[in-house]
């Protein structure tokens, strides 16, 4: 299929609604799912609703073979999804400081069997029995995943929990289990610098030999410290799963053998930060469209919006990417603006005032923040209209 057409079934699809507005692709999102249940060869995949941030779509994923259970970024997020049904396994993968969603949880018996909280601090624990009354609260503890080669004095990963060796992870877990508010049922390590870092950065081939390196000897080091890890906590308590990888890592989390489950999200939409990866490959599935508003001069042209830049180390891959027609580059003097982006290039004179450009975003769920409904499309055909989080009055972080 050429480029042209692909952009003549966004517009036909879309024909009568009005722009801004996104889509979601719902052969490419099949497509996309069918690719990580592939790669994670039989372990289900814990869908990261950051990453999705739409209850409609997160009901079509949770309904395809593979995928098990909801990863929450907050606990009234986990709240609202166990009441409205969307799923009865909720692991929020954040730790909570908020008391007030904390006492809602421990007066929702069937919230509280749905729903599992993050810890890795005794202060964590702490505000979970305060608020726990007679309940007993579902916890997961988190690992830190990181990569400390040379003896420790390079530290490559997120910053998360300060929980590294067995020694501390199980004491960790000890301590957990003298607390009978609490009942520890799962453990999760998220290797960011495997599953989030792309190998293939454009135009830098020594970085990408460099994160190659950095990632295979990362592998190594987390398979064994994670099966360690698990042997010791199993040694104390039956855990119910071992949560481990994202997008990126899948198939490496997926087979080591202590991990029950893995985490995937942004491989759904395929944001174009995803394209930055050898291991595997997915279709943009997620997209917005601006109108073209005016034309400045020949080979330009201005879209209303755009700048809807994703979070992370401020650079120029922050950009959503414009997509189609293709061959179309910021002004650097503008990148995408808050209420109108200029766009530059020969294909700009192919465009009237009133057509559309489409565009990537860098990061999968943030696009959603930025509208209130998903259409959601297949091939040329307009399928319905679901709301985002934000569509239904929800902005959880
Ligand atoms: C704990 C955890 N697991 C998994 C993921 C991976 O999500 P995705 O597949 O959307 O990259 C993330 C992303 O930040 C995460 O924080």
């Amino acid at each position: 299929m050429t480029v042209l057409n692909l952009r003549e079934r966004y517009d036909a699809a879309t024909h009568g609604l009005e722009a801004p507005l996104a889509v979601v692709d719902l052969a490419a999102l099949r497509a996309n799912a069918a690719g990580l249940v592939r790669r994670a060869a039989g372990k289900p995949i814990r869908v990261a609703s950051k990453s999705v941030r739409c209850r409609g779509v997160l009901e079509e994923v949770l309904a395809m073979d593979g995928f098990a259970g909801i990863m929450a970024f907050t606990l009234p997020e986990a709240l609202w999804l166990a009441r409205e049904g969307v799923s009865d396994d909720i692991l929020v993968a954040y730790p909570t400081t908020d008391s007030t969603a904390l006492s809602a949880l421990a007066a929702d018996p069937a919230a509280a069997r749905a729903i599992t909280l993050m810890v890795d601090s005794p202060t964590h624990l702490d505000l979970i029995e305060d608020a726990a009354g007679d309940r007993q609260i579902r916890v997961c503890i988190d690992i830190d995943a990181s990569y400390r080669p040379f003896g420790g004095r390079v530290r490559i990963g997120a910053l998360r929990s300060p929980l590294y060796t067995p020694a501390q992870v199980s004491e960790f877990a000890e301590h957990i289990l003298k607390r009978s508010a609490l009942n520890l049922v799962g453990l999760m390590a998220y290797e960011s610098q495997i599953a989030g870092v792309g190998d293939l950065p454009p135009g830098r081939p020594a970085r990408a030999r460099a994160i190659r390196t950095m990632q295979r000897r990362s592998r190594i080091e987390l398979a064994r410290r994670r099966a360690a890890i698990v042997r010791a906590v199993r040694d104390l308590t039956d855990l119910e799963f071992v949560n481990g990888g994202g997008t990126g890592s899948v198939e490496s989390t997926a087979a080591e053998r202590s991990v029950t489950e893995v985490a995937a999200g942004s491989g759904l939409y395929h944001p174009h930060l995803f394209d930055q990866y050898s291991g595997f490959t997915g279709r943009p599935a997620a997209l917005f469209a601006l109108p073209v508003v005016r034309r400045p001069r020949p080979g330009v042209v201005t879209c209303l919006g755009g700048g809807y830049l994703a979070s992370g180390p401020a650079d120029h891959i922050r950009l959503p990417q414009p997509y189609l027609p293709s061959g179309l580059s910021y002004d650097p003097d503008e990148g995408a603006g808050e209420v109108q982006t200029p766009l530059l290039g020969r294909a700009a004179d192919l465009l009237d005032i009133g057509d559309r450009v489409w565009f990537r975003h860098t990061k999968a769920g943030e696009m959603c923040e930025r509208f209130a409904v998903l259409h959601l499309i297949e091939g040329e055909r307009f399928v319905r209209t679901v709301p985002t989080y934000r569509g239904e009055g929800h902005t959880f972080v």
